[in-house]
């Protein structure tokens, strides 16, 4: 299959191959999402295989409004009325509960729920009205690998694979939305995103958080949070960015090629390492959310280099996000000073 790359004056034929039953990558303001019409069961299968996911792993349900998420679920309660008219479109994902048989299976994971975003990109909020039905959508990676934010991306990992992608350009955000769970008494995010949980609290209160590492013979609230993510080929350290004159001279002794993925103000400090180990996260917790993703698969491209040291950022707003994805992508590794 030939992957075609369309504009996003192109719409009505990716529109189109959607309602064919095809896969369609679609861009949002976090991440390029891959599309198949929710209500076709052969073409949510399809996405499974394309990304090689495990199919316990339930889809986001991309809505192009709020009135659409009311047809499927047994109830829409008042936190989320409150949470849609604050933060839709946007980057927070609602876990609800569903009406029996609203999806299929192979949707939902066989939850009883389902989650459900209204993305903040005007193109693919066009191109759901212009399907008619929901598009699911997980990141349109290989399954275990970095999250695409650039079209590229997309091709890199299903070229071949998929009808083709919606060029939008770079992705905003860059980490994938918020994910709270409704569904029960207690409102928990179960991924921390842009949206943050002081964000969500300033409109309903008090929630809980529930993303920790989540062990193999445990039940995770998210299917997603059990597997393997964001890896790429090189072990990452995590660093701090006072640490990074000490990572670099224990990095050099292993007479190795290893790469940086830090912010122009650490990587000024190395101005003799190749440029290509030298990847900016820009200036700011914002810029390195944007970029992460692309660091880490930049390195992929290098082979030769088997360590990144990756800067850490504080854990707070934004940076609860980006500490997740990179905390992942390292396995939990911190490069420590007095090693
Ligand atoms: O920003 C995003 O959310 C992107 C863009 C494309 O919209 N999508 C995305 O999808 O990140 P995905 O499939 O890579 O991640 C969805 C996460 C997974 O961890 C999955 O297990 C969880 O949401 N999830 C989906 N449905 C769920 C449900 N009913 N209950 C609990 N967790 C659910
Ligand atoms: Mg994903």
């Amino acid at each position: 299959m030939q992957t075609k790359v369309f504009k996003a004056s192109q719409l009505p034929a990716a529109a189109a191959a959607l309602v064919a039953g095809e896969l369609v990558s679609f861009p949002t303001e976090t991440v390029y999402g891959l599309g198949a019409d929710a209500t076709n069961e052969a073409a949510v299968k399809k996405v499974y295989q394309a990304k090689g996911r495990p199919s316990d792993n339930p889809l986001i349900v991309h809505v192009a409004d709020v009135a659409t998420v009311k047809k499927y679920v047994s109830n829409f309660p008042e936190t989320a009325a409150k949470l849609t008219a604050a933060f839709w479109p946007g980057s927070l994902t609602l876990i609800l509960p569903l009406k029996p048989g609203a999806f299929s299976k192979t949707v939902t994971g066989g939850l009883s729920t389902a989650a459900f975003r209204n993305p903040n990109n005007q193109v693919t909020l066009d191109l759901i009205k212009q399907v008619g039905h929901p598009i699911v959508g997980p990141s349109a990676n290989t399954s275990g690998k970095p999250s695409p934010t650039l079209a590229s991306h997309v091709l890199h990992d299903l070229s071949g694979k998929i009808a083709g992608v919606v060029d939008d350009g770079p992705t905003g955000v860059g980490l994938e939305s918020t994910v709270l769970d409704l569904s029960t008494a207690a409102p928990a995010i179960l991924r921390p995103g842009a949206v943050t949980q002081a964000q969500i609290e300033s409109v309903i209160g008090p929630i809980a958080t529930n993303h920790h590492q989540v062990k193999a013979d445990e039940v995770p609230k998210a299917p997603g949070m059990k597997y393997k993510h964001y890896a790429p080929n090189a072990q990452v350290y995590i660093t701090q960015a006072k640490d990074f004159e000490a990572a670099v001279n224990w990095a050099q002794k292993k007479q190795q090629p290893f790469g940086l993925l830090a912010t122009d103000a650490v990587l000024a400090q190395f101005t003799s390492l190749p440029v290509n180990y030298r990847f900016s996260l820009g200036d700011s917790i914002v810029s390195a959310s944007q970029h992460l993703f692309d660091g880490l698969r930049h390195y992929d491209q290098l082979p030769e280099v088997k360590l990144i040291l990756a800067q850490a950022f504080p854990a707070e707003g934004l940076g609860v996000a980006y500490m997740n994805r990179l905390g992942k992508s390292a396995g939990q590794v911190h490069f420590k000073a007095d090693r």
